[in-house]
């Protein structure tokens, strides 16, 4: 259980911790105008009281004030943030070069800092930078897309709409050519990469967004390591048709899914430059 104490010599009774608190209770403002711990037994540990106090009176067990610095902003924030996520690309080739273990743990730690649905920070991430493991995984991706190709060709035929037959159709022909380049000897899934990462959840509906917040804030991590990665949806895809997929190789345990998954290595070729993209479709409701 949470242990808060508020300073009641120091609380200005500006009432911050009490609004942004989203638990009834476990704040209040008393009637010395100071806020009141009523039932810390509630809180689910999110932080933001000892965040938005002005005066630092707000003491947590789970948020020492040492370990939760104080935000330095300036004008040019949002520029360089707008800079950072215009520099992430997908990149698919890498360099003949291990990463440094200790680099790609130091890379995972930076996803410590992406929300989770309910803040539960139940998720994981599993890293394999064994070539066999690697190019095993690959194989295996390939050979459920392919046979997944065979369904989707299957439920193409029945009784559905044109366009939906189109789309699935579409899908089939994506893991079929897949399944050909595979013979040629490329590997289509991860290009060779030096490391595969993969995000793991509890089974849970917030499982696969937690991840893909995670995997994004690792991609955007990276490109300041001098990494670059991609996102392996087709490994996902295979997910669809064997949702064990993986499974004995990363060695997951049953009560646990595989939700994303991240190339990793250094990058042959650097992007000097950012690229445009379209422009975003954007509307307000008006009543
Ligand atoms: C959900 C998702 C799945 C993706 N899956 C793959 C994949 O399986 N293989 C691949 O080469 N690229 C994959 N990508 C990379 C996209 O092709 C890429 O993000 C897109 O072309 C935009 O380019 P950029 O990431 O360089 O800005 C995926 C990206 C996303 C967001
Ligand atoms: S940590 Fe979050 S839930 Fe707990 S008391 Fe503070 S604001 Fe409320
Ligand atoms: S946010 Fe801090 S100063 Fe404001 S009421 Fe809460 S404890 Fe007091």
């Amino acid at each position: 259980m949470a242990d808060i104490i508020i300073d009641q010599e120091t609380c200005i009774g500006c009432g911050a911790c009490v609004d942004v608190c989203s638990v009834t209770h476990v704040y209040a403002l008393g009637e010395d105008d100071q806020a009141k711990v009523l039932s810390p037994s509630r809180c689910w540990e999110c932080g933001q009281c000892v965040a938005v106090c002005p005066v630092d009176s707000i003491t947590h067990s789970s948020f020492p004030l040492d370990e939760c610095p104080v935000i330095d902003r300036s004008e040019d924030d949002l520029e360089k943030l707008i800079g950072y996520l215009r520099e992430r690309r997908s990149n698919r080739v890498y360099k003949d070069k291990q990463v440094e273990r200790e680099k790609v743990t130091d890379l995972v730690r930076t996803t410590r800092w992406a929300p989770t649905g309910k803040n539960l920070q139940a998720i994981s991430w599993v890293a394999v930078d064994d070539p066999k493991t690697i190019a095993l995984l690959s194989q295996k991706t390939v050979e459920v897309l392919v046979q997944g190709a065979e369904q989707l060709r299957k439920a193409s035929t029945s009784k559905i709409d044109p366009q939906d037959q189109k789309i699935l159709l579409m899908q089939a022909k994506t893991f079929e050519h897949l399944g050909r380049r595979n013979e040629k000897g490329e590997e289509p899934i991860f290009f060779g990469a030096p490391v595969v990462l993969a995000a793991v959840t509890p089974h849970s509906h917030f499982g696969r967004d937690d991840a893909v917040i995670s995997g994004y804030t690792m991609q955007l991590a990276a490109v300041q390591m001098g990494l670059a990665t991609c996102q392996i949806g087709y490994f996902i895809a295979g997910l669809e048709f064997d949702p064990d997929l993986g499974r004995d190789i990363l060695e997951i345990p049953d009560e646990r899914e595989i939700q994303m998954v991240l190339t990793l290595g250094y990058p042959k070729h650097i992007m000097r430059r950012m690229v445009t993209r379209d422009p975003l479709p954007f509307r307000w409701v008006e009543n």
